[in-house]
């Protein structure tokens, strides 16, 4: 308890799996929490869990003005912002063959411009206010061929590198750039979270989430699946003063995934949803 206290954190996505988790946690901690989100619904009912720590406001990353809105919102609420967490995310279609200018352009606004323009905004913030620490998920799909679609899987790979490149600039502010590569982590992004659609996201579906935990534990050599928590300690970890002295890296927490066999995922995949 209180490893955030007297800090401000701004979570993308927070409605729903790594994000939802991470908003509880960090309030757990100390934090005051601005979380944004399309399921307005969800978010203002989380929001009035939480109680004054934790703020919603209605958000997609696929614009700038909306990340703009939200920084500024972060400001009008709690003053300040020591922490940005770009968590916001979904699998983005797109195959070799008939890939689309409007697949491209979306995979490219929703997973890599919705990080570059959250540090767009927060780096003055952090600037004025002498440091911060901005996570960013990226995914094993950086990392290993065949974990995720093409689309995804490069332009995660453009956040890891951004966020390296981000990293070596902004230290000399004091501002720590990392990302966090996530593995088999179970969230509606397996079944609900594969379009850039609100609709199709936020979905929490029990039935379908015992499958895919048990589908996991058979196959991550760790033995079990990963939860939401798994990444909102790292995340904890990340935007705290423990990791003082932690920039430009890429924290993999997967249960030891790439590690072993890269087909787990796409047979895990195919066996769930053929
Ligand atoms: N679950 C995993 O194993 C895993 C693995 C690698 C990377 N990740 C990454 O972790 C992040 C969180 O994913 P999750 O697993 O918690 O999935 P999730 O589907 O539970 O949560 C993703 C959240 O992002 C929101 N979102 C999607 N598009 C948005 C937009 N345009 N504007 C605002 N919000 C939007 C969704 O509505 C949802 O609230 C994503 O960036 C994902 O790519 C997850």
């Amino acid at each position: 308890m209180g490893r955030l206290k007297g800090k401000v954190a701004l979570i993308t996505g927070g409605t729903s799996g790594i994000g939802e988790a991470t908003v509880r946690l960090f309030v757990d901690e100390g934090a005051k929490v601005v979380f944004t989100g399309r399921a307005e619904e969800k978010g203002m009912s989380l929001d009035a869990e939480l109680g004054s720590n934790a703020a919603f406001v209605r958000a997609d990353v696929m614009h700038e003005a909306e990340i703009k809105a939200s920084v500024d919102y972060t400001m009008a609420t709690y003053g300040r912002l020591d922490c940005l967490f770009n968590n916001a995310g979904a699998t983005t279609p797109g195959e070799i063959e008939t890939l689309t200018q409007d697949e491209f352009d979306t995979a490219m606004r929703l997973l890599v411009g919705s990080v570059l323009f959250g540090m767009k905004y927060a780096v003055p913030v952090m600037k004025k206010q002498g440091g911060g620490s901005i996570i960013s998920n990226s995914s094993v799909a950086a990392l290993h061929g065949g974990m995720g679609p093409l689309l995804y899987s490069a332009a995660k790979a453009a956040v890891t590198q951004a966020s390296k490149v981000a990293g070596m600039e902004l230290g000399k502010y004091k501002i720590r750039v990392n990302t966090i590569s996530p593995g088999g982590i179970a969230t509606p992004i397996f079944y609900g979270g594969s379009t850039a659609s609100a609709a199709m996201s936020d979905v929490d579906d029990a039935s379908m989430m015992g499958k895919l935990q048990g589908g996991l534990a058979a196959k991550l050599p760790i033995g079990r699946s990963g939860v939401p928590d798994d990444i909102a300690y790292c995340a904890l970890y990340l935007a705290s003063d423990d990791s003082s002295f932690v920039t430009t890296q890429d924290l993999v927490i997967d249960g030891g995934l790439i590690s072993g066999d890269p087909q787990v995922i796409p047979e895990l995949i195919g066996e769930m949803f053929g």
